[in-house]
C-alpha cells in the first residue's frame, strides 16, 4: 500500500474530484460551475444559483419557475417537527436545534430511494424549502411566541426574513439577503462538505447528510467565526481600542476572528461583495460604528500580517450586513446553513453519481503487546 505523509487537516490532499465549485487562493477567485460569483451576485437569485449548483446547469425559464414553485409550496413543517421545537431549551442555540430539527426530517420522509431522480429531487426541494422555516420558528419560539406561517406571495428571501421579523421586510434588505445566500451557498471542499460527503458516502439519508454538516458548520474554526467577529468588535468598542486589542491577541497567539482562511491568500471575494452590501445598507438604513471599528481593523491587521497572507474572509462582513437588519447574533450560522443546505445537497448528488465510502487510514502511534491489568491492581 501507497504510504503517504500525514498532514495535520489534510492540507492539501483531494478528498473527492469535484465540477461544483472552484478557488483560486492567490487570485481571490471564486467561481460556481465555472461562473464568478461576483456575476452571480449580481444577475442570479439564491434559488437560481442552488439549482446551477446541484443540477450543474443554470435553469431555463420554465425549469427556473417548476423549482421555484416547488420550493414555495413546501415551506410548511409538519405540527409535530414543530411541536418537538417547542420542547427545546430556549437557551439552547438555534444551530444545535436546527441540527436536530433536520435530522428529524429524516424520522417523516424514511423512504430511502437514492437511485430514483424523483426521490432526489424531492428531497432537494424539502431541504430547501422548510430549513428557513425551522429557523424561524426556532426563533419565535424561544421568545415565546408561535411561529408564524410561510408566506406563498413573498421570495425566498423575503418569506424567510418575514417568518423571522413578523413583518414583511423592505425591498433592498431583502434583495441583500438574498445576495447574502448567493454568497455562501458554495465552497469547494471545507469542514462542513467534507463531513456532509462522508456521512453521503455510507448511503445514508440526506436528512442524516444535512444533520452531520450542520453540526460541523457550527464550529467557531468554520461557520461560527461571524457571530464572535460582532462579539469582538463590540468588544473593542472604539477606532482608537483596535490597535491594541490586535496587539493583544497576536502577542498572545491567539486568532484574530474573521481573518485567514486555508485557501485564500488574498481578501476573500465573498468579503469585498459583503462588504459593499454592507455599505449599502448603512446608505439607507443608517451609518454603524462597528463598521469603522471593522475597516481600522482591516487595516491594521493588514499591516501585521499581510505577509502570511492573512486577510478578511466570508465572516468578516457578513455579522454587520446581517445585524444592520436585525438579525440576532446567533442566528448568523444558522442563516450561513440556509444558504450552504445547497451546496451539501449538489455535493451529497454528485458523492451518489460515483461513490466510494470513504474509509481514510491513520498512523498508529500508540502502544503495542499491553496486558490487561485487574481492576484492583490499577
Ligand atoms: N489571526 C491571527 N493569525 C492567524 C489567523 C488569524 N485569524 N489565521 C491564521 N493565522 C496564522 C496562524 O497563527 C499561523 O501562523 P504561524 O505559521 O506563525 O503559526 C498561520 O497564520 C497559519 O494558520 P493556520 O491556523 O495553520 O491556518 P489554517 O489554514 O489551519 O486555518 C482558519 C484557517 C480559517 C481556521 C484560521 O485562519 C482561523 O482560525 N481564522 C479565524 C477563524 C475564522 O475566521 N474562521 C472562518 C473561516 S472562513 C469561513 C469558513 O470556512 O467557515
Amino acid at each position: 500500500m501507497m504510504v503517504c505523509e500525514y498532514k495535520p487537516g489534510l492540507e492539501g490532499i483531494p478528498a473527492a474530484q469535484s465540477s461544483i465549485s472552484h478557488v483560486d487562493g492567490q487570485k481571490g477567485i471564486l467561481e460556481y460551475r465555472g461562473i464568478r460569483i461576483e456575476e452571480l451576485a449580481e444577475k442570479s437569485s439564491f434559488l437560481e444559483t442552488a439549482y446551477l449548483l446541484i443540477w450543474g446547469e443554470l435553469p431555463n425559464k420554465e425549469e427556473l419557475e417548476a423549482f421555484e414553485h416547488e420550493v414555495r409550496y413546501h415551506r410548511r413543517i409538519k405540527y409535530r417537527i414543530r411541536d418537538m421545537m417547542k420542547c427545546f431549551p430556549e437557551s439552547g442555540h438555534p444551530m444545535d436545534a436546527l441540527q436536530a430539527s433536520a435530522a428529524a426530517l429524516g424520522l417523516f420522509y424514511s423512504l430511502r430511494d437514492l437511485h430514483n431522480p424523483a426521490y432526489i429531487r424531492d428531497s432537494v426541494v424539502r431541504l430547501l424549502a422548510t430549513i428557513p422555516t425551522m429557523v424561524a420558528a426556532f426563533q419565535l419560539m424561544r421568545k415565546g411566541n408561535d411561529p408564524v406561517r410561510p408566506r406563498d406571495d413573498l421570495d425566498y428571501a423575503a418569506n424567510f426574513l418575514y417568518m423571522l421579523n413578523e413583518k414583511e421586510p423592505d425591498p433592498l434588505a431583502a434583495k441583500i439577503f438574498d445576495i447574502c445566500l448567493i454568497l455562501h451557498v458554495e465552497h469547494t471542499m471545507n469542514a462542513s462538505t467534507f463531513s456532509a460527503r462522508v456521512t453521503a458516502s455510507t448511503l445514508t439519508d440526506p436528512y442524516a447528510v444535512v444533520a452531520s454538516a450542520v453540526g460541523t458548520l457550527g464550529g467557531p474554526l468554520h461557520g461560527g467565526a461571524n457571530e464572535e467577529v460582532i462579539q469582538m468588535l463590540e468588544e473593542i468598542g472604539t477606532v482608537e481600542n483596535v490597535r491594541p486589542y490586535v496587539d493583544n491577541l497576536l502577542q498572545r497567539k491567539a486568532k484574530i476572528m474573521g481573518f485567514g482562511h486555508r485557501v485564500y491568500k488574498v481578501k476573500d471575494p465573498r468579503a469585498t461583495v459583503l462588504q459593499n452590501l454592507a455599505e449599502q445598507l448603512f446608505a439607507k438604513f443608517g451609518h454603524d460604528k462597528y463598521y469603522d471599528i471593522a475597516l481600522e481593523m482591516e487595516q491594521v491587521v493588514a499591516e501585521k500580517l499581510s505577509g502570511k497572507g492573512i486577510y478578511p474572509n466570508v465572516d468578516f462582513y457578513s455579522g454587520l450586513v446581517y445585524r444592520k437588519m436585525g438579525i440576532p447574533t446567533d442566528l448568523f450560522t444558522p442563516i450561513f446553513a440556509i444558504a450552504r443546505v445547497a451546496g451539501w445537497l449538489a455535493h451529497w448528488k454528485e458523492q451518489l453519481a460515483e461513490n466510494r465510502i470513504f474509509r481514510p487510514t491513520q498512523i498508529y502511534n500508540g502502544k503495542h503487546e499491553i496486558t490487561y491489568l485487574p481492576i484492583d491492581q490499577r
